[in-house]
């Protein structure tokens, strides 16, 4: 089957970036509901879009849509829907779902009656009565909106900031898309340095090295369209190769520091993994002892935030230590995204601009200073 609907969710704040990557991927009239864009495309499209894209959560078939005031509207809805298209004999068949002002509450209840509904269909459509469930994943969705039901099948199966690279979590770690959606909204680029100063386990850098080495952000990971009887699985090689080509090796000047060694060490051990070791620095360096020669450059960093890692009083200082240190780079751009309210008054600067994001569910402000004329 080709010309699916296709949904691909971002989270907060990173709309504007993955709104960016969709038209240059060839989807310039993706039409975006609450974090949500719609758009048509074939099953190559399906492998691209979850290859390619930086900043997005997952990409979903839309299998339908019907109004729903109750549970019998629900089940009928599914049972109408071609699941034959999708699914299989042995499809093994998990079903997840929200409901925001349905009234339909019972998350569990509109579990079950989705999944036999799908069942019922499955079983007059393909005309068996067994359903040995031990095939590949199927990750349903349904998102109940009201009197309105949508119901999905997820292509990319675990979420896309997991890049395959990251074993080990380090502390207050960001995830991949938000790192991307970051470095998109900055100035970096893989002509000029860029820093993180407080690289943590080192997510922007090692990132940002694989955006300017064009190492595409799927490459190492699976995806659970490429396991489905039903899809064409041809693409999945097609993409992998589409990636190699992409790829061009190239100096890079990007390093990341962090006063932990610990989180130097993580960051190195990632950094080895993601393929971007021999592109990237990475040191044991408090802030208060940065200081570059270079012009023109970037940072990108998530700092502390007063609250995990270090106390309000403490991070206050170290934001200070911080603004004095950029001082002396003054044609820097700066880029920091903390949730602390007073960044700026500590930092010693006011932003030209703030962009709100959610980082691990905490309310953040992404403050972008452009260099100083
Ligand atoms: C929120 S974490 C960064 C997480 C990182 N973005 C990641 O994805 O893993 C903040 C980091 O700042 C580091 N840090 C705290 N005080 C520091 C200082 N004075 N100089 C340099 N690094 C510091 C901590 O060790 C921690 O790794």
């Amino acid at each position: 089957m080709d010309g699916y609907d296709i949904a691909v969710t971002t989270a907060f704040g990173n709309e504007t970036v993955t709104k960016s990557e969709l038209k240059k991927l060839g989807f310039p009239d993706a039409k975006a509901f609450n974090g949500t864009f719609t758009l048509k495309g074939t099953a190559l499209d399906v492998a691209r879009l979850n290859m390619f894209l930086h900043t997005a959560e997952r990409v979903f078939l839309q299998i339908g849509s019907f109004p729903c005031p109750d549970f019998d509207a629900l089940y009928d809805g599914v049972k109408a829907l071609p699941w034959e298209n999708y699914l299989s004999e042995d499809s093994r068949i998990v079903v997840n779902g929200k409901t925001v002002k349905s009234k339909l509450l019972s998350l569990s209840d509109c579990q079950k009656i989705i999944k036999k509904a799908i069942i019922d269909r499955l079983k007059k459509t393909l005309r068996t009565s067994v359903f040995a469930e031990n095939g590949a994943i199927s990750k349903v969705e349904f998102a109940l909106r009201e009197d309105e039901a949508t119901v999905y099948i997820d292509t990319s199966g675990a979420g896309l900031h997991k890049r395959g690279y990251r074993n080990l979590v380090g502390e207050a770690p960001l995830k991949e898309t938000l790192a991307c959606g970051l470095l998109l909204l900055s100035d970096f680029s893989a002509d000029k340095p860029l820093v993180d100063p407080f690289c943590g386990s080192g997510t922007i850098i090692t990132e940002a090295a694989r955006m300017a080495l064009g190492i595409a952000p799927g490459k190492g990971r699976s995806f659970h369209y490429a396991d489905w009887k039903k899809f064409d699985k041809t693409v999945f090689n097609t993409v992998l190769e589409e990636a190699a080509d992409n790829e061009k090796l190239r100096k890079l000047d990007f390093a990341g520091y962090d006063a932990d060694p610990a989180a130097i060490k993580l960051s190195l051990r990632h950094a080895k993994q993601a393929g971007v070791s021999d592109y990237v620095h990475f040191q044991v360096r408090n802030v208060s002892e940065f200081s570059s020669a270079k012009k023109y450059g970037c940072i990108v960093t998530n700092p502390p935030y007063g609250e995990r890692l270090l106390s309000a009083r403490e991070v206050e200082k170290l934001y200070k230590i911080f603004g004095d240190v950029c001082k002396k780079i003054p044609d820097w751009s700066i880029n920091v995204i903390t949730s602390f309210p007073q960044f700026e008054k500590y930092f010693g600067r006011k932003c030209d601009k703030n962009r709100k994001f959610f980082n691990a569910g905490k309310e953040c402000r992404y403050y972008s200073f452009v260099p100083k004329k």
